[in-house]
């Protein structure tokens, strides 16, 4: 069954039961607490709610979607059979419609009488119930569910598994949302259904209410149910893949076949799934940038950039992959057939990565042999990944071992602060500690110099609001810092001003920023601020600004304060109960 037909069958089904077809949502969601649209339901959150009404926009308390979806959680892990990062879900919907009976039966029945698979094939998972959910809430086991699959559907005990929060329950999508116990479709072992029973609303201090009408939230996975019933190995070979991995392994044949057996597969794969993720993510109007959906864009497109020169691929990926999308995708999705306005963007960073990637190779003139810091140093600075040196100066790299420089990325990213886009591999960016990340050399500048005047900006903080502020998190780009503390309330204009100038007093006293290297317990005993969220190595260093401020981090900092420049709180917001961001700006 063609992937076409299993969208259209879906669909069918759903709307011969009383739901109206909705057309996928923007990968980039209203929503401005989540990156990029990782589910069918994220568009129907006001409905859930009841912020908005399903009658008066669809007709129906009830609807069905083929949603695009993108999750960065997996990116570390495509490559294998199974992960992806764009991805479709096909979902049926219900808004105070429907309930568990309906949905467990239509699921079951679309399994079955629909597509064919056998009864003995599927096993299913149910809500065991949170007996310490926070704050003294108990949530019950799904009890329901479980009848409803035994009793009405008859499927023997053995085959239905009771599993806890982890696994069971969905939500809530960014900080806030509709949330609920969930039951789980498992054919031959693999999980292809996942049905939510939204019964609650999850607030941002994570407790639970009751949603005044309960609500259905189904998510099915276009990819594995392709692979099931084309009786393929894996997604790459589904009509969703084949003909694009097909093409690839020819205009790439100087992939390391004889010396790397398990790798041409790997990388064949990761260039597929990259290249369909970033038109798709394009043709949603992102754009390549060091910043959310623009950063995660932009790594997508280098990493098929730095495949592209390390095994001497010449043919144009990008076009290649622009049509092969439009063909394949176009009648469901027509915002790909913009493939001019797609291929501009792509291009567009072609020319910026190999800007700064020429501007590596004149540094690693600089050097007679490289070892695995100064690989370290390279990446970082000019984005130069490990492997692109091994295929430009092989002799320069010759004593240095893979592992070691991962090793030097690892010490890294251990003391680099938890950021979003932290799970990357770690490709394109000339600059990514987690906490900060930049670009172009210029770029690196800026981070550094925010960076520092983030310091002195908790410094600051703790002295006019007191030691109870406590680093939450930190972001960095080129545009700000975005700092998080743990604060219950507004900061008055007296505030922010006095917090302002004395990060402004210690710039001026150009104070010199030096770090001691020390063990973690040692360190600890030093009084330096730590984010306790983190996981230290065993040896730390400890960045010291005059008297100012003390705390543990990685770097890169200025030598001296002076070189901050004028320091510019920009914005104050409420990121959560009792947690404030500040975004300030260096001028
Ligand atoms: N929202 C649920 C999921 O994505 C259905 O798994």
């Amino acid at each position: 069954m063609k992937s076409e037909e299993i969208r259209k069958r879906f669909l069918k089904f759903f709307e011969e039961r009383g739901h109206t077809i909705v057309s996928s949502s923007s990968l980039v969601p209203d929503d401005p607490s989540v990156l990029l649209t990782t589910a069918g339901m994220q568009q129907f959150k006001p409905y859930y709610v009841g912020k908005a009404d399903p009658m008066r926009d669809f007709g129906s308390r009830n609807t069905a979607s083929a949603q695009k979806c993108f999750r960065t959680s997996d990116i570390d892990e495509v490559g294998d059979q199974t992960h992806l990062t764009f991805f479709e879900m096909l979902g049926n919907f219900s808004f105070g419609g429907y309930f568990k009976k309906e949905a467990i039966r239509w699921a079951y029945e679309f399994i079955v009488n629909e597509l064919g698979v056998s009864r003995d094939r599927l096993t299913v998972t149910i809500f065991a119930g949170d007996p310490s959910a926070g704050s003294g809430q108990v949530i019950p086991e799904d009890k329901e569910s479980y009848s409803i699959w035994h009793k009405e559907i008859g499927l023997p005990e053995s085959r239905i598994k009771k599993h806890g929060r982890q696994d069971n329950f969905w939500g809530p999508t960014g900080n806030e949302g509709p949330c609920g116990p969930t039951t789980e479709i498992y054919v031959d072992g693999v999980e292809i259904w996942n049905l939510v029973f939204n019964e609650y609303y999850c607030k941002a201090d994570k407790t639970l209410e009751k949603l005044p009408s309960p609500g259905v939230d189904t998510g099915m996975g276009l990819e594995r149910l392709a692979v099931m019933l084309q009786g393929a190995g894996n997604v790459f070979e589904t009509d969703l893949f084949h003909p694009l991995i097909s093409k690839l392994r020819e205009v790439a044949p100087k992939l390391p076949y004889e010396t790397q057996p398990d790798q041409p597969e790997r990388i064949l794969r990761i260039l597929a799934d990259h290249l369909r993720a970033s038109i798709f993510l394009i043709a949603d109007g992102v754009r390549p940038s060091n910043k959310e959906a623009g950063y995660i864009l932009r790594r997508l497109l280098r990493r098929i950039l730095v495949y592209g020169i390390q095994y001497d691929i010449h043919a144009d990926l990008f076009p290649m992959a622009v049509d092969f999308v439009k063909y394949n995708y176009g009648d469901w999705y027509p915002e790909i057939k913009n493939t001019k306005e797609i291929l501009t963007v792509m291009l567009e960073e072609k020319t910026k990565f190999e800007k700064a990637l020429a501007l590596g190779v004149k540094e690693i003139e600089k050097y007679e042999s490289i070892s695995a810091k100064d690989a370290f140093y390279i990446y970082e600075t000019f984005g130069l990944p490990w492997e692109l040196l091994k295929e430009l100066v092989p002799a320069k790299v010759k004593n240095l071992a893979k592992e070691a420089f991962e090793e030097e990325f690892k010490k890294h990213q251990e003391i680099s602060r938890a950021g979003l886009e932290k799970k990357f591999g770690g490709h394109g960016l000339i600059l990514d500690t987690g906490e900060l990340k930049a670009s172009t050399p210029e770029e690196v500048e800026i981070v550094t110099r925010l960076h520092t005047a983030t310091h002195l900006l908790q410094a600051a903080l703790r002295k006019v609001l007191g030691p109870e502020v406590k680093q939450m998190g930190s972001d960095i780009t080129a545009e700000r810092t975005r700092f998080d503390f743990s604060f219950n309330r507004k900061l008055t204009d007296e505030e922010i001003k006095k917090v302002e100038d004395l990060v402004n007093e210690a710039i001026q006293k150009d104070l010199p920023v030096s770090y001691q290297e020390l063990p973690i317990a040692e360190a600890k005993k030093t009084k330096a601020l730590y984010f306790f969220k983190e996981k230290y190595p065993e040896q730390v260093k400890v960045y010291s600004m005059g008297e100012f401020s003390k705390e543990f981090c990685g770097g890169p900092h200025v030598t001296n304060t002076l070189r901050v420049g004028k320091f510019k709180i920009a914005k104050q917001e409420a990121v959560g109960s009792g947690i404030r961001r500040i975004r300030g700006v260096v001028e």
